[in-house]
Parts: C-alpha cells; sequence; structure tokens
C-alpha cells in the first residue's frame, strides 16, 4: 500500500498586504456584492475575473424563486468571462462575500462583509477548472474583511478532480 497527502499552499494576508492589481480586483469582487440578485438567502457574494487581456469581468449571485436554477457569483462570472472574451485566458479570480445586517424588510439592507474569507462552492471549482485547464493556473483570492487568502490555482482547491473522460 501506498500513501500520500496532497497540501494546499495558502497565503494569509491583511488587505493592506495586496498588491495593488489584488486590491483592485478585490475591490470590484466587494462592489460586486451590491448587485448580487439573493432575496431568499440574503447573502450577497461578489466575483471579478482578470483576464490575460486585461480586462476585469464581474459577477455576483443570481437567485431563484425556483431554488436550484440559482447561479454563484464564481459561475455568472467565468462564464461571462468566456462568452464575452472567448478563448482569452483567466488569470485571477478575486471572491468576497456580504451578509444583509438589517432585518427590517421594509428597508434595502446595508451589507456587512464577512470576517473570514468564503470560498466557492464544488459546482464553481468544477467549472473554474475546466478554464484552468484550457489556459493555465487561474489564481484565487478568496477575501473577508480579518484575513484574505491567496491560493496559486484552482486545482489547489480540487484535488482529484473529475477532467477528462
Ligand atoms: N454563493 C456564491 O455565490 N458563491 C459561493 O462561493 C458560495 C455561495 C451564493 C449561492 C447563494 O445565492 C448564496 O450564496 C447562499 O448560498
Amino acid at each position: 500500500m501506498k500513501q500520500f497527502s496532497i497540501t494546499v499552499p495558502i497565503q494569509e494576508l491583511d488587505y493592506a498586504e495586496l498588491s495593488d492589481q489584488d486590491k483592485h480586483l478585490v475591490d470590484v469582487a466587494k462592489e460586486m456584492t451590491s448587485s448580487s440578485y439573493a432575496p431568499f438567502s440574503r447573502f450577497h457574494v461578489g466575483a471579478a475575473i482578470l483576464l490575460d487581456n486585461g480586462e476585469i469581468v464581474r459577477g455576483s449571485n443570481q437567485e431563484n424563486a425556483a431554488f436550484p436554477s440559482s447561479l454563484c457569483a464564481e459561475r455568472t462570472a467565468c462564464y461571462q468571462a468566456s462568452a464575452l472574451f472567448p478563448g482569452v485566458p483567466m488569470k485571477k479570480i478575486a471572491i468576497a462575500a456580504a451578509a444583509e445586517h438589517s432585518s427590517d424588510k421594509s428597508q434595502s439592507p446595508g451589507l456587512t462583509f464577512q470576517p473570514l474569507p468564503i470560498s466557492p462552492c464544488g459546482a464553481c471549482r468544477q467549472a473554474l477548472l475546466e478554464y484552468e485547464h484550457l489556459y493555465g493556473p487561474i489564481e484565487v483570492i478568496l477575501y473577508g474583511h480579518s484575513k484574505t487568502y491567496i491560493l496559486p490555482s484552482v486545482s489547489s482547491l480540487l484535488p482529484l478532480a473529475f477532467t477528462d473522460f
């Protein structure tokens, strides 16, 4: 029998320690939380993808009364990126999330950013991995109000992934 481990390199940083490029991408992801349509979960997620041509493509979660028809911010962003700029590699994705802090539904809610980074769901990891296999590593920046994680690739978030048949 052989045993092996898979380790995931994660950089933990404060927002202030990010490069200017990463700060900007995180800022766009944070901004995008306010375009989220999340009347059911009241959890607002924003994503921003930096492309090799310098474009930043944005996404936010879009919910639906038929719950499974909803789409996460990360897939909204990567499908939009591939649709708008087919063949252009995706270099980095930043993700931010905010919860509503008012329970009064008659008022438009304020948003509070999550203190800890949130990480993409399994389906989003799989979707992002498809583009990573086409174009090479996509760095993943997971923003949290108190700390931010940077991972070198989507595959580091999804080891032993299904990629081919
Ligand atoms: N959501 C995302 O958009 N991205 C994630 O990484 C996790 C979850 C959305 C889906 C749903 O609209 C809400 O957040 C609560 O799960």
